[in-house]
């Protein structure tokens, strides 16, 4: 009969036992599990962990600053940012399909990783130590389903931290491998997480980049980033967050429509709400949001944020949709 301090407790053994006095590298990706295993991990061997985040520019309003300053101040660590997002931009300029895109984000992700982890790797050489171990948030039915991932890997191209490097130059180090994802998030409250992070619904890896439906540019994404800010807080006040398993907002970039806001016309893009109920987001239902709280969302986002003159609520089950629109 586990209580979450026994699982804490029995990690941060098996991780000392494991890693002894080597240095140990770690990905962040924002979401739940990279932070919980890193935070095991740190807890166990303090500044022997070195974690790295690569900052791609396709995360959510608040997301880099939540690992940056909140998870930095939450537990101490040592942490390598890697501010990347010139790098994404450019890469994705003038690229609109979806698997594209999805392949760029994975490629661009693991060369930025690896030049991050150079970098690590020299830093401890300087200091005459080797970095040996690299921490992966595996969760238990990631090992069940071993190589399924979330499941849709056939359909689309998964990419997230945990399929990184294949790289044997390093021995895993796997703390969440025996847990279900609420175990994980219980553990985070447990460390001292910030409630933003240990709260997280599953966001994919390649981010906003697949939320833009045509190009991603630095204009699309600071629009695309106020509008799902805006459509998150309100749900969130409705104190609903715990109706939907996640609710993709996604810019209709390549569509435009003609509206009229004060004394002209418009003619701007449409934003699709995407909220979904699901257990496993193998199969997933479009949640029945109160009325008064999908038009809320509808007015602010096209009042407050420029450029966008409608809203779109998606009614679709999955099958035949896939919860993300790329
Ligand atoms: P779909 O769109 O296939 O998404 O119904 C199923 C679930 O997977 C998430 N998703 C991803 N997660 N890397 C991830 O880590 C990815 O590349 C990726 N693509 C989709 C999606 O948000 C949903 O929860």
């Amino acid at each position: 009969n586990w209580t979450t301090g026994n699982i804490v407790e029995e990690q941060v053994e098996r991780i000392r036992a494991q890693v002894g006095t080597s240095r140990v590298i770690c990905g962040l990706s924002g979401g739940v599990d990279s932070a919980v295993a890193a935070a095991l991990v740190q807890r166990a061997v303090g500044d022997q962990l070195t974690c790295v985040f690569v900052d791609h520019g396709l995360l959510r309003e608040g997301e880099a600053e939540q690992v940056e300053r909140d998870f930095v101040a939450a537990t101490g660590v040592k942490l390598h940012v890697a501010n990347e997002q010139e790098r994404f931009l450019s890469a994705l300029s003038g690229v609109t399909d979806p698997e594209t895109k999805r392949k760029i984000i994975g490629r661009e992700f693991i060369r930025a990783f690896e030049a991050a982890e150079k970098a690590v790797l020299a830093e401890a050489a300087a200091e005459g130590e080797q970095v040996k171990f690299l921490v992966q948030g595996t969760l238990y039915p990631d090992v069940v389903e071993s190589g399924g991932g979330e499941g849709a890997a056939n359909i689309k191209s998964h990419h997230n931290v945990g399929g990184l490097p294949e790289d044997l130059q390093f021995e895993l180090v796997e703390p969440l491998r025996t847990l279900f994802k609420d175990e994980v998030r219980a553990v985070g409250a447990q460390l001292g997480l910030p409630a933003e992070i240990v709260g997280r619904q599953p966001f994919p890896g390649p981010g906003l980049g697949i939320r833009i439906i045509g190009e991603v540019t630095e204009d699309r994404l600071a629009l695309l980033r106020r509008a799902d800010a805006i459509a998150r807080a309100e749900l969130t006040a409705a104190g609903l967050d715990n109706e939907v398993w996640q609710m993709p907002v996604v810019l209709l970039a390549d569509v435009r429509s003609v509206g009229v806001q004060g004394d002209g016309r418009t003619y701007g893009h449409p934003i699709v709400l995407r909220p979904v109920s699901s257990e496993d987001a193998m199969t997933a239902d479009w949640s029945r949001l109160p009325s008064d709280l999908l038009a809320r969302i509808s007015n602010r986002i096209t009042n407050e944020v420029d450029g966008v003159n409608r809203g779109v609520l998606d009614v679709t089950s999955k099958p035949p949709g896939t919860i993300e629109w790329e």
